[in-house]
């Protein structure tokens, strides 16, 4: 009966959407297999919470029109059960909604349940109410923790089941994950590892989604699951057995920013490469981790340290924008990709040597498909190749595909897509408006120095933090009294004493006597915090208030919930009477969880206690500052821009959009602007924005604010001046395309007819990207051999003249325009010589 209802109702909504009847998902060794065809699939990663609610349609449209079949999101555990057994599924938590909208855009789903996650999140994704279960251990063969990883994933299970959205039922999800690179770490849990990885697999296979499994990083994932690779380049993995796909779950697109260390990117050339070798070489699904990386909002971030940005160089930046040229060229790799699913998915690729370094896989069919991609993994010379009697060029690190086995539709290393440059525009400059006008003037509440809740306790003793607080809050105040009898020397002769702490981490502000005496900050690789603060004591009663400060739980590695932070000791006076040290470690500590106004619930604006005179304070430690403001005009998205704050958290309309910390600057030393795309890429090749605050700017989504009215509060806990933040919003400023007489033809015309092809030949394309704008200038066009990259373009030795007039004529006032890359449209300025057309325009 119910599948008949079920049934019945697919018809009646077949009309407006794209999966109705159930679909069958199985694998085998070549591929998914959905309703019995095997699949080349393309995926990437969004996570919900890292956007909102409103972004989600246009990032999976965007996802969509970038050539994505599936959508990877992880579960995050502790935004949908916070306290135990109270759940979430609100707003950025309406995982439901998610998962429905991918539907209806027609896409895919893999959900990775975890659930533990990783991903630069908050303890990786587990409440941290799981710690503090009696005799549990996590990650490991250990009943209390088996216990609530089961309910958590049965209850994700169900919810999905109950709404219909396994394949199975109807619905998107073709894929699940259990746990997450547990194999990386799980020697460390010596005998208890392999049990709870055999328990996690039977347990997932036991709630019967109808859909496979898989366990990333994990090479002794026990049957049925599937065990998936991760990583900067998966062509060389192969899974545990002969019948199951080779899959690639996390393509890093870029990396993670940490506070304090410069911001990764990872070249365009580089990621199309790795995804070109992984299908040539018998791959058939490639998730890109992050597709869209987007904002960790709230106390959300891992670490220590993770940024408030999850931009990750994503081919979707961090506000939703285009990033080109990355997102346009991988669009094309998976064109061209998809161009030889059919000879992919019926055979194994034989791959041969063509020379040092070079590659050829071909995909024949018996039925006489075939399709071949010829690479040159040399990171040196370009190469000229013989194949099936023709002879390609191949530049180093790259892949030529050819979907009929003869000619080149896309070679990795020639880009054929438009670039853009985006900036954020301040709103001062736009409409001329001083700065500060966007702000209807501050009041402020001074959060007290140490104890001030009655909450406080004391013990004998230095706390772990974590332990202490159970991440309620980021902080936790170590209060100390200590009596100065008067007789030491330094009290007498004006020198001063030294206050050593030694600290898990993160940050950690000193005070004596109410007053600023020191602090100090860890950084992601090294958490701890040392510090040899000079201290000025009086005779009698001192004293001294350590403010100490979380700035994201750690989320990866062996016993990662273990690790503490904290003002653990020792703490110690030193330079005391003849030289002796006292250590405080074992007094009396009293200890306050958290701030006093977090208690007040200043983050939403309330309380009588604000104060609105003349006299803002500025650069004083631990004040709350609260505004309205009028939202930015025009709809692009809107950054804050933190320049003269310090460190702590600020909220718009009582959602906290993250942690800020402007005055933590990136180490100057190890980035380049230019980084060569060639040879193997790692986390810290290629590097930006050294010397600069590691991140300035803050999201704040568009569906938070309303036209006026807009309420601002910021804890500020390092002292800073509010009156000199400012909005900006991103936009583009220009696009630009560069494309050589070698390029291959635009993807999208392939055709298997030669003529066709040698008449349209190389291409160069530009669009503008909202569809109310038009191509309004050419800033530059050159037709020879230009130099530099877009938004530095120059003419070189050789330069057509007619080249601007031409690119003039074909493109402003369009919204998009193409021109012929050849000496048929453009003359030839230096006849003998490669030449390359290179445009950057603007648009309005
Ligand atoms: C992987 C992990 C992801 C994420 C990534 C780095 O090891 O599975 O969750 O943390 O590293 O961004």
């Amino acid at each position: 009966m119910a599948v008949s209802l079920y049934g019945l109702f697919c018809l009646l909504l077949l009309t407006t959407t794209s999966f109705c009847f159930a679909a069958n998902v199985t694998y085998d060794h070549r591929a998914l297999v959905i309703d019995g065809k095997r699949r080349v699939l393309v995926s990437g990663s969004i996570h919900y919470p890292r956007s909102t609610p409103d972004m989600w349609p246009d990032l999976i449209q965007k996802s969509k029109d970038g050539g994505l079949d599936v959508i990877e999101t992880y579960v995050f555990w502790n935004l949908h059960e916070p306290v135990r057994g109270k759940y979430d599924f609100e707003g950025r938590n309406d995982l439901v909604k998610f998962v429905k909208l991918v539907k209806e855009a027609g896409l895919f789903v893999h959900l990775r349940i975890g659930p533990y996650v990783c991903a630069e999140w908050n303890y990786g994704g587990f409440p941290l109410w799981l710690h503090f279960i009696p005799g549990i251990k996590l990650r490991t063969d250990n009943e209390p923790f088996k216990a609530e990883m089961k309910r958590f994933t049965a209850k994700i299970v169900d919810l999905m089941k109950q709404e219909n959205l396994y394949a199975s039922q109807g619905g998107p999800i073709i894929l699940s994950q259990i746990e997450n690179e547990y194999g990386n770490i799980d020697s460390a849990y010596g005998g208890g590892a392999k049990p709870y990885i055999t328990w996690a697999a039977t347990m997932a296979t036991s709630l019967n989604t109808g859909v496979p499994w898989v366990m990333c990083q994990q090479k002794d994932a026990p049957n049925p699951i599937i065990d998936t690779c991760n990583g900067f380049y998966c062509d060389q993995y192969t899974p545990n057995s002969n019948n199951k796909p080779k899959m690639w779950t996390e393509n890093w697109s870029g990396w993670f920013s940490s506070f304090g260390d410069p911001l990764p990117y990872r070249p365009t050339e580089d990621v199309a490469f790795a995804v070109a070798r992984f299908y040539q070489l018998g791959g058939t699904f490639q998730n890109y981790y992050m597709y869209h990386g987007g904002t960790n909002f709230g106390r959300s971030s891992g670490g220590p340290f993770i940024t408030t940005t999850y931009d990750y160089d994503a081919p979707i930046d961090e506000y939703g924008l285009l990033r080109q040229p990355k997102w346009g060229h991988l669009k094309d790799v998976h064109k061209a990709i998809k161009l030889c699913e059919e000879a992919m998915v019926e055979t194994d690729p034989k791959t041969t040597s063509l020379g040092s370094n070079l590659e050829a896989s071909v995909y024949k069919t018996e039925s006489g498909k075939c399709a071949a991609f010829l690479a040159n993994v040399g990171t040196q010379s370009d190469a000229t190749v013989k194949f099936n009697g023709n002879s390609y060029s191949l530049p180093a690190w790259s892949v030529s595909i050819l979907p009929d086995c003869k000619n080149v539709v896309l070679n990795t290393a020639k880009i054929n897509s438009m670039s853009t440059v985006t900036k954020f525009v301040h709103q001062s400059s736009e409409d001329g408006a001083t700065e500060t006008d966007a702000f209807s003037g501050w009041s402020w509440i001074y959060e007290p120095v140490g104890i001030s809740s009655n909450n406080a306790f004391t013990k004998p003793g230095l706390l772990e933090q974590i332990n202490t607080t159970a991440d309620q809050s980021d902080y936790l105040w170590y209060s100390l009294s200590i009596e100065m009898k008067g007789d030491e020397p330094f009290l007498e002769d004006g020198s001063q004493a030294v206050l050593h702490v030694d600290s898990l981490g993160h940050a950690l502000n000193v005070f004596i006597n109410g007053k600023v005496a020191g602090g100090g900050n860890g950084r992601n690789s090294n958490p701890k915090v040392s510090l040899d603060v000079p201290v000025s004591l009086v005779p009698g009663k001192n004293n001294i208030d350590l403010l100490s400060s979380t700035v994201g739980l750690q989320n990866y590695g062996a016993f990662f919930d273990l690790k503490g932070a904290g003002v653990t000791g020792p703490v110690q006076l030193k330079g005391l009477k003849n030289g002796s040290t006292a250590d405080l470690s074992s007094q009396q500590w009293t200890y306050q969880i958290g701030l006093k106004g977090e208690g007040l619930g200043l983050s939403t604006g309330s309380s009588s206690l604000w104060v609105s005179q003349p006299a803002l304070p500025k650069n004083q430690p631990l004040v709350w500052y609260k505004t309205t403001f009028d939202a930015p005009s025009g709809s692009s998205p809107v950054a804050l821009d933190f320049t003269g704050l310090g460190k702590g958290e600020a909220w718009v309309n009582g959602q906290s959009i993250g942690r800020y910390w402007p005055t933590n600057i990136a180490s100057s030393n190890g980035c380049t602007n230019s980084c060569n795309y060639r040879g193997s890429y790692s986390s810290n090749k290629c590097l930006k924005n050294c010397g600069k605050p590691t991140q300035l700017l803050y999201h704040v989504p568009r569906s938070w604010l309303k036209p006026s009215g807009n309420l601002l509060v910021l804890f500020e806990q390092a002292g800073g001046d509010p009156t000199k933040l400012s909005f900006a919003t991103r936009e583009v400023q220009s696009i630009c395309s560069r494309v050589s007489e070698s390029h291959p033809i635009p993807v999208e015309t392939w055709t298997a007819d030669e003529e066709t092809r040698k008449r349209t030949g190389p291409t160069l394309s530009l669009g503008c990207p909202h569809p109310h704008q038009v191509i309004s200038k050419i800033n530059f066009a050159s037709f020879g051999t230009p130099h530099g990259s877009c938004g530095s373009f120059s003419h070189g030795r050789c330069s057509s003249e007619r080249a601007l007039s031409i690119i003039e004529k074909a493109c402003v006032g369009s919204r998009s325009c193409s021109v012929g890359v050849s000496v048929n449209t453009f003359g030839d300025p230096c006849a003998g010589t490669a030449k390359t057309l290179a445009v950057e325009a603007s648009c309005a």
